[in-house]
């Protein structure tokens, strides 16, 4: 399938940016998160605390593997620790081009200060937690990823066009 799929650390702006791309592109949009949160009627931190971060990563790869067998063309936002699954690694990169959206730690920490919605970064330096977790990443996201797109400085119209460049040219591959 030819998905648009957007990975990347919490906060890297996967949701926003897909949102805006799935318009301009005229395509529907789906993030994992939400389609999970829908799928269970819990959010995610409740998720996480009655059942424990494992089970949150079965029901991950549930949910990936039911959009892998949708036929409508979509643009997606994985949650940013889907792609270090190994078992999620190649339904990803079948399912379409993988853009890796990158972020300073500046820019993580500034956008995730307040934020109690992800469970992973409770509690302690936020800093040190974000350096760290994506030290532990980083090999997953490259493998995983077509293309890496940096967004710092960049608005939403520069970033969106960049990705239709990248995506209209791996059309022309195909
Ligand atoms: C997580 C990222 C979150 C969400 C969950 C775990 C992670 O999604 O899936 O809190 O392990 O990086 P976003 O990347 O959309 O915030």
């Amino acid at each position: 399938m030819n998905h648009i799929i957007l990975i990347g650390f919490m906060g890297c702006g996967k949701s926003s940016v897909g949102k805006r791309l799935a318009k301009a592109m005229d395509l529907p949009f789906v993030d994992m998160d939400d389609l999970i949160v829908e799928r269970t009627g819990m959010q995610i931190t409740e998720i996480f605390a009655k059942f424990g971060e494992p089970y949150f990563r079965q029901l991950e790869t549930e949910a990936l593997l039911q959009l892998a067998e949708c036929g409508q063309r979509m643009v997606i936002s994985a949650g940013g620790g889907m792609p270090v699954q190994p078992q999620n690694q190649s339904i990803l990169k079948e399912m379409g081009t993988v853009l890796l959206l990158e972020a300073t730690v500046d820019t993580l920490v500034e956008r995730l200060q307040f934020d109690d919605t992800r469970p992973i970064l409770q509690g302690g330096d936020l800093r040190q937690k974000i350096e760290s977790l994506q030290q532990q990443r980083k090999e997953a996201y490259e493998k995983v990823c077509d293309r890496k797109i940096r967004t710092d400085g960049k608005n939403f119209t520069v970033i969106i066009e960049e990705i239709r460049k990248i995506v209209e040219k791996t059309a022309e591959i195909i």
